[in-house]
């Protein structure tokens, strides 16, 4: 399976991605998890991507694409993978396609946005897994810890809410597009064409585990 989660920043991407990997025995390939951890080992790609991450704005198309392209050449990608905030624009997307790299479906989830606000201010993550938790929607079993290490869980820098804001609107103008994009190449029918399926984000975390499993039944 090679499955692309599309969904505005806060749509439950992460959270939806840990279960879908861990049923169809893929790897997830989250763009932020990678940059976020160059952040911490302080490379100079992090210390340039840290400026542009805590704006809210996006990191250059061809460093994105020369990272993905190295992770999906690895062993464990072979039997598919799952892209969880890539591509996450145009130009991104159409390297994807020129490099032939077959995409199954694509699975949008659909939030609102006053809805994303609240769930990015009570986020609560594990850098070390990319798990994500929220005080209120979905807690951890002991608090501040992560459920399955028991490590401290942390704020993310770029959840502020002003930064929220720049995130959201980065996400309309850049991102929003591929939901065209993708729904029209899958109407188009053509030899390669990915399955596009849209799905209700509201609702329990396994309410919209449920609805993802259901909606990728048929998919290849
Ligand atoms: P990235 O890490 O990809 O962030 P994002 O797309 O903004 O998405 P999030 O991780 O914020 O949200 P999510 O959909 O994963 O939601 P989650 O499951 O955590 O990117 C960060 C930055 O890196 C970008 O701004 C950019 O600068 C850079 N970057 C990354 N990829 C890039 C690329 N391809 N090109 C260029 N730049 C790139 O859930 C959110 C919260 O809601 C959690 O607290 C969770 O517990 C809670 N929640 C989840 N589901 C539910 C539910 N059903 N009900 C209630 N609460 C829920
Ligand atoms: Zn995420």
């Amino acid at each position: 399976m090679r499955l692309i989660l599309l969904g505005a920043p806060g749509a439950g991407k992460g959270t939806q991605a840990a279960f879908l990997c861990q049923k169809y025995g893929i790897p997830q390939i989250s763009t932020g998890d990678m940059l976020r951890a160059a952040v911490k080992a302080g490379t100079p790609l992090g210390l340039a991507a840290k400026k542009v991450m805590d704006a809210g704005a996006l990191v250059s198309d061809d460093i994105i694409i020369g990272l993905v392209k190295e992770r999906i050449a690895q062993a464990d990608c072979a039997k598919g993978f799952l892209f969880d905030g890539f591509p996450r624009t145009i130009p991104q997307a159409e390297a994807m396609k020129n490099a032939g790299v077959k995409i199954d479906c694509v699975l949008e989830i659909d939030v609102p946005f006053d809805a994303i606000v609240e769930r990015m201010s009570g986020r609560r993550s594990h850098p070390a897994s990319g798990r994500s938790y929220h005080l209120k929607f979905n807690p951890p079993k002991v608090d501040g810890q992560d459920d399955l290490t028991g490590e401290p869980l942390i704020q993310r820098d770029d959840d502020k809410e002003e930064t929220v804001q720049k995130r959201l609107q980065v996400y309309e103008s850049q991102t929003r597009p591929l939901v065209e994009y993708y729904s029209n190449w899958a109407r188009a029918d053509g030899q390669n064409a990915p399955v596009y399926r849209k799905i209700d984000g509201m609702g329990s975390v396994d309410e919209i585990t449920g609805r993802a499993l259901g909606a990728l039944a048929n998919c290849p």
